[in-house]
């Protein structure tokens, strides 16, 4: 699938050194000055970032299991890729997307989301359909930050292109559903749609446009002026105005094809038939203007309204080029909010199991930590050769459960202290051969439990 030799129109396009030449030579630093993580955007440190590692690992073993083979694609694309393919009508690309000319003059833009960057690998290489992909990746919208919303956000997700059969929604629902249930967010509410297709859709946006124009001067400032290119953004927009003017509008539903709506009652009968819970919201129409037919959005009850989008997405069938293609994605830091929100702690476990401290030379530490890693237990070391005390307090910081205690009375007894600090009720320290050291320690991190 992958292709060395980039078709004609991947080519670069001649570098244009005037624009190169145009930018601002980046400032000097100030001597002192603190730089902190841009506004919008956070560090995810130890042990937060454990919480990520698990998520991430448990995603990735539900997409394995599914048949989804990891994509990953580049972080910045031609601007043309995100106009197109999700909407020149949308806040993301008109007001959000990081877009800028490189240094060679090319306009690319920040990744703001995944779906139109698979769609455009899909095109450029014509894997074999189905094509099921997952990815994780960071997305960058410039946004109003705020709790929930950031300018950089996170993304898990899953498109399968080149099939129309309503199963593969089912399969993608069910997957996002399944991941939920996994990571033990329980509140979470399943909200599906169908936005109809080339052929119903058109009548609706018109009947919908007929509307809203009759009722411009109630809609909010943005919406009286803008174009109505497409009207359906209006039913999307939260400000109150709108959302009062539009309270009576026309639903798609009543503008549904018999293909668009035998395709959606096959969606809900799958649902029905796995035992997933879903409710019909007929105004649900995202934010992304590439939808078609199916469209769905996870929102977790433990949140406040305005961010609990935990998860969305739907088919675009316009898109991936008559082939059709189904997705979604879901917000690593919101998942963590809703985890949070509905009090589910870490699984444990994602820190070092074993420490060693040794007072002798750090050459004991350097040959324990080996052997202990290479044996699969998670073990860390202090350096710098601090003092015992020093030491011992680093390896209860660690959260490790035992510690391994080298002086030179053990190394002329060629043994090792071996000490519980967490669990045991309380058992003791024990001096175990060195040779026995893993075997011994493995054994008591059994004994010890979680
Ligand atoms: P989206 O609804 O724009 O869809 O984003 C998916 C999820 O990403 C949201 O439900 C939310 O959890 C998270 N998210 C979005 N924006 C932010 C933000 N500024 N800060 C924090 N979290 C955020 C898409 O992006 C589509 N590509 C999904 C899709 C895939 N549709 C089809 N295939």
């Amino acid at each position: 699938m992958a292709n060395d030799s980039a078709p004609e129109s991947l080519e670069p396009p001649a570098v244009d050194d005037a624009a190169a030449a145009a930018a601002p030579a980046p400032a000097a630093t100030p001597a002192g000055q603190e730089f902190r993580a841009p506004t919008g955007t956070r560090d995810v440190l130890a042990p937060e970032s454990a919480r990520w590692t698990d998520l991430v690992a448990t995603f990735a073993r539900s997409m394995r299991l599914a048949g989804y083979g990891l994509v990953v694609s580049p972080m910045f694309e031609d601007v043309g890729v995100f106009a197109r393919g999700v909407g020149t009508s949308t806040d993301v690309v008109r007001k959000e997307m990081y877009d800028f000319l490189d240094k060679g003059g090319r306009h690319v833009a920040l990744r703001p989301e995944g779906t139109a960057s698979v769609v455009r690998a899909f095109v450029q290489h014509r894997p074999a359909t189905p094509f099921k992909a997952w990815y994780v990746a960071p997305n960058f919208r410039y946004e109003r930050p705020q709790a929930g919303r950031y300018r950089q956000h996170h993304q898990l997700g899953a498109e399968a292109l080149g099939s129309a059969d309503p199963d593969i929604d089912v399969e993608l629902i069910a997957l996002v559903a399944g991941f939920y249930r996994d990571i033990g967010l329980r509140r979470v509410a399943l909200l599906v749609n169908s936005l109809g297709d080339a052929a119903c859709r058109p009548a609706y946006s018109d009947a919908l446009r007929a509307y809203l124009l009759a009722r411009r001067e109630q809609l909010c400032t943005e919406h009286q002026t803008g174009e109505l290119e497409n009207p359906l953004r209006v039913l999307d927009c939260k400000r109150e105005q709108c959302r009062a003017a539009t309270a009576d509008a026309p639903l798609l539903d009543e503008y549904l094809c018999v293909e668009c709506r035998a395709h959606f009652a096959r969606v809900t009968d799958g649902l029905d038939a796995l035992g997933i819970t879903w409710k019909r919201e007929r105004r649900l129409v995202r934010g992304l203007d590439y939808y078609t037919r199916t469209t769905f959005e996870f929102a977790a009850q433990a949140l406040e309204s305005a961010q609990n989008a935990v998860g969305g997405g739907g088919r675009y069938d316009g898109l991936a080029q008559a082939l059709g293609g189904v997705g979604f994605g879901t917000g690593i830091e919101r998942v963590l909010l809703a985890l949070d929100a509905e009090g589910i702690a870490a699984s444990a476990g994602s820190g070092v199991e074993v420490f060693v401290v040794d007072t002798v030379d750090g050459t004991h530490a350097r040959a324990l930590t080996a052997e202990l890693r290479a044996a699969g237990l998670a073990t860390d070391r202090a350096f710098d050769g601090r003092s015992m005390k020093s030491q011992m307090k680093a390896a209860d910081r660690s959260g490790a459960r035992v510690a391994v205690v080298v002086g030179s009375r053990e190394v002329e007894l060629g043994v090792v202290a071996v000490k519980p600090l967490r669990g045991g009720d309380g058992a003791g320290q024990s001096e175990v051969a060195r040779a026995d050291l893993v075997v011994h320690v493995a054994g008591l991190i059994e004994r010890l439990g979680n």
